[in-house]
């Protein structure tokens, strides 16, 4: 049995006991390094996910019949490898077991509501998925990656004439964590905050 398994956003207090449960009673463990490092692989069959999807597909088929457990981040309903396994292995039974994502850490952590947020994501992705959400949402949340940092996306909000509420989280849950809540303006001149979670209130028309 494969079971996708959210670990939440890093640090050990936010992963659930139950995906705790299901990862202890694991045989094979597939993931990211910087994810398998974080958690007790002790005794387990591990295998590093890399930039090459298709030896880790690979990998879980061989090992289906086998206890297996492939680690996410946050929330495996949330921007995971979940869907390409759905889509790519489809005769493959597949569980999720939930975490906690690090869009719930963000908005716990400014103390907001977020049912009425447009959410998307351009980690691996392009501006298209930010255009396709701004314009017609007030409020908009977005993962980033390296390349389209959280400052760039500023700049191109900025470009289109959105201004407002910017609010940065930056390895959230770390004892290094950077929480910054500033305007789209300001963010635009700031360097650094790759793979940060952003939430947007645009004040449109102003
Ligand atoms: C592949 S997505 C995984 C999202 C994950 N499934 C979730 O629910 O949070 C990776 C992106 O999630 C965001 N992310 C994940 N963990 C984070 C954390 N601890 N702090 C800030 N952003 C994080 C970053 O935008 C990163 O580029």
């Amino acid at each position: 049995m494969v079971t996708v398994v959210g670990i939440g956003p890093g640090h050990p207090d936010l992963i659930t006991p139950a995906a705790q449960k299901i990862i202890g009673t694991a045989d094979v463990l597939i993931g990211g390094k910087r994810l398998l490092d974080s958690i007790d692989t002790a005794g387990k069959e591990i295998f590093y996910i890399t930039g090459h999807i298709d030896s880790a597909l690979k990998e879980l088929e061989r090992n289906s019949d086998k206890s297996t457990v492939v680690v996410v981040s946050g929330d495996p309903g949330f921007y995971s490898i979940l869907r390409t396994i759905r889509n790519r292995l489809p005769h493959l039974p597949v569980n999720a077991v939930p975490g906690i994502s690090s869009v719930q850490v963000l908005f716990a952590l400014i103390a907001q509501e977020w049912q009425d947020v447009a959410f998307t994501s351009v980690h691996g992705r392009s501006l298209d998925e930010l255009d396709k959400v701004t314009g017609h949402n007030k409020k908009i949340c977005l993962l980033t990656d390296d390349k389209l940092t959280a400052p760039a996306i500023a700049r191109h909000l900025r470009e289109r004439g959105v201004g407002g509420r910017a609010v940065v989280g930056k390895n959230l849950s770390y004892p290094d964590q950077e929480l910054i809540d500033t305007t789209v303006e300001a963010l635009a001149e700031m360097d650094g905050l790759e793979s940060c979670v952003l939430y947007i209130e645009a004040a449109i028309g102003d």
